[in-house]
Formats: C-alpha cells, sequence, structure tokens
C-alpha cells in the first residue's frame, strides 16, 4: 500500500507502475491511495518515508520543526487509529531519530520496540567506503557499528569490523594499517555522504537509501 497527500497522487502512479515494472517476486499486489484509513488499516509494517527533504546547504536538523509536526499529528495518530497494535514502524523521514522518538511517544498503543529509524545507509556508506579503499566488496565487510543519530555527528566505528581478505577474516583496522585515512576521511566521508549526494543531483538520496530500507526491512 502507497500513500500519499492528494497532489502527490499522480507521482505516486508513477512509483507504483514502476514497482509493478520491476516484476518483484514477493510483489503480490500493490494499491495507491491519499486516505489514511485506506492506506494504515491492519498494517504489519509502515515505513514512513515521505516528508519535507532537505536541500543543498541544509542540516538535516534544520527539518525537525517542519517533520516532527507530521510525524506526531499524522502518522503517528493514524498509526494508532487504525494499524494493527503488533505493527513495525520504520522511520526514514529526516531527522529519522527524533521522529521516531516523537513517534514512539506519540502513538502509546504501540510497544516501544517496534520503532526503529533508519540508520542502515550510514552503515551501508561505512562498509562500501572500506571496501573501496581495499579492493573488496561491500559484502566482504562486516561489524561496522554506527553510534549516535542520522546526522553530521554519528561516529562510524571500525574498532570491531571484519573483512574477508584472500579467504581470510582480518580485521579491517589491522588490514589497512592507515590510522589517518580512518580519522580524516573515512568518518567525514560517512558523516556527510547525505549532503555530497544532494550536491551532486540536487535532491537527497532516492536508490541507496531504498536499498537501506530494504536491508533493515529483511533483518527485521
Ligand atoms: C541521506 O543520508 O542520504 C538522507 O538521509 C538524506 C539526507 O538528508 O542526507
Amino acid at each position: 500500500m502507497l500513500m500519499d497527500i492528494t497532489p502527490m497522487m499522480g507521482v505516486l502512479d508513477d512509483v507504483l507502475m514502476e514497482l509493478q515494472d520491476c516484476a518483484l517476486p514477493l510483489l503480490k499486489g500493490i494499491m495507491a491511495t491519499d486516505k489514511e484509513e485506506v492506506a494504515f488499516k491492519d498494517l504489519d509494517m509502515a515505513v514512513l518515508v515521505g516528508f519535507m527533504p532537505r536541500r543543498e546547504g541544509m542540516e538535516r536538523k534544520d527539518l525537525l520543526k517542519a517533520n516532527v509536526k507530521i510525524f506526531k499529528a499524522q502518522s503517528a495518530a493514524a498509526l494508532e487509529k487504525y494499524a494493527k497494535k503488533s505493527v513495525k514502524v520504520i522511520v526514514v523521514g529526516n531527522l529519522a531519530n527524533t521522529n521516531c522518538l516523537m513517534a514512539s511517544k506519540s502513538a502509546l498503543f504501540i510497544p516501544k520496540e517496534n520503532f526503529s529509524c533508519l540508520i542502515r545507509l550510514d552503515h551501508n556508506r561505512a562498509k562500501s567506503q572500506i571496501a573501496i579503499k581495499l579492493g573488496v566488496t561491500a559484502d566482504d565487510v562486516k561489524n561496522v557499528i554506527i553510534w549516535g543519530n542520522h546526522s553530521s555527528t554519528q561516529y562510524p566505528d571500525v574498532n570491531h569490523a571484519k573483512m574477508k581478505l584472500h579467504g581470510k577474516e582480518v580485521g579491517v583496522y589491522e588490514a589497512l594499517k592507515d590510522d589517518s585515512w580512518f580519522k580524516r576521511m573515512f568518518i567525514t566521508t560517512v558523516q556527510q555522504h547525505g549532503a555530497d549526494v544532494i550536491n551532486a543531483r540536487k535532491l537527497s538520496s532516492v536508490t541507496s537509501a531504498s536499498k537501506a530500507i530494504s536491508d533493515h526491512i529483511r533483518d527485521i
């Protein structure tokens, strides 16, 4: 079920057509609506994606005022009213951590542990940067940790990260032996990659964010 506000229904129809064109093996049916009572009815999982996006020169925290209101007043209320009490809620709209907290505090009948927000994009970015640097694939890298918010203050931590190198599992930090790359390049690149994408395409990330959402949902 896809939902957006009424003026965006044309765009939503495009999303619907493109999803059908993907011939996804697990997609049994799909509908687009602008009605909360239809979209939220008996939901098992809600992915809250579409809010005011960040533009060039903005920090994610600049979206706080506009988006928290939508989370409190609309999404949380609709979830409480129509979704199953066991619904799992994944918050993507920025500032994701704060919006997630607000939604979980507002939807009182849904257990707090059912709420999570998207940090997986930072995790995937961190894995990829390591993979590019070491000439392996992102799949060869594991146990990277992202501490903090989905914001430029996050801390990507490789202290426990491992990777496959020539068939053997080794520590990422030990394999690279380049403390200054980790401290100077790696951390800032991961922290700033959302802004880099916005600078390059004048819109925030789509493909990488979608992949991160599907990784997050699969692991849940
Ligand atoms: C991202 O990290 O790409 C998204 O959260 C969009 C943004 O504002 O950076």
